[in-house]
């Protein structure tokens, strides 16, 4: 068997050139970093976690009519994905005041904003992500004003969906990151979501008790975030094992008091 050929390896995933052109195999590792890869780690299981929830909420988006880049999942850390062209931005929706605004802003961790926001950010690692205004997207021709209006509008119809579907687990959607790629079609492109929507890159706290169900709770050293990933899984009901019995049901009461008695540092 001839061994496929890697494209890519980022942080969290790493990219395999697919079975047919036009495809590629996203794989999800356990690694974790924060801060622009400063720190450093790994969560058990989370790429398998990672996987299933992606797979589970691309899916859904798909059938209210977002085009993603979702085709399948192969297996446990594997998905099928459309080779799309990166565009070089990061969208950051925000619901309520957490993480890099706060700093920014002054603003206090939990506040309702007033209305969602949408904040970019410009993709470049050896840069830090550093935000950026729409004027720079469009002076620099990462994406063009049409492109920037279909991102928008599916950032707000992601964000009101995920808003819902989590709720209906009991989950506060706080902020959230999306990626978007180009494909091609003859002489005309268009914009799909693309990477993934994961713990990794939102911001899920419990509706009643505020605990946090997402990657802070590794950022800010809470522990707990191998049974916080677990717990969101589980919520969406997609912890099931690979021949599609219920798996291993995580019993959140074993753990409650580990993750309830280190939430504070926020
Ligand atoms: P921030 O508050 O650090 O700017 O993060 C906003 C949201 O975006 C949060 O849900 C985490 C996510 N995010 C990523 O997915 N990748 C990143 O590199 C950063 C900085 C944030």
């Amino acid at each position: 068997m001839s061994r496929r050929r890697q494209i890519y390896e980022g942080k969290a995933k790493i990219l395999y050139e697919g079975p047919e052109p036009g495809t590629i195999i996203q794989y999800f590792k356990d690694d974790a970093t924060a801060f622009n890869a400063e720190k450093k780690g790994t969560i058990n299981g989370k790429g398998v976690i990672n996987n299933r929830i992606s797979e589970f909420v691309f899916t859904r988006l798909s059938h209210i009519g977002i085009p993603t880049h979702f085709i399948r999942r192969l297996n446990m850390r594997e998905q099928l994905v459309r080779q799309v062209e990166i565009i070089p931005i990061e969208v950051v929706v925000r619901n309520v005041a957490a993480g890099s605004i706060c700093k920014r802003l002054g603003l206090t961790e939990g506040d309702q904003l007033p209305h969602t926001l949408i904040e970019y950010c410009y993709k470049e690692d050896s840069l830090g992500d550093p935000l950026i205004a729409e004027e720079h997207i469009a002076c620099f021709g990462w994406a063009n004003n049409e492109e920037m209006q279909d991102i928008a509008a599916m950032a707000i119809r992601v964000n009101d969906f995920l808003c819902g579907m989590f709720a209906g687990i009991g989950i506060r959607l706080i902020d959230f990151k999306l990626e978007f790629g180009r494909i091609y079609d003859g002489d005309y492109s268009r914009v799909i979501l693309a990477d993934e929507i994961s713990p990794d890159g939102c911001r899920l706290w419990d509706i009643e008790t505020g605990e946090k169900l997402d990657k802070d709770r590794f950022r800010r050293d809470l522990g707990g975030e191998e049974e916080a990933y677990q717990e969101v899984a589980r919520r969406l009901g997609v912890l099931q094992s690979e021949d599609g019995s219920p798996g291993e049901v995580f019993d959140l009461s074993a753990h409650r008091g580990k993750l309830r008695g280190s939430k504070s540092k926020s």
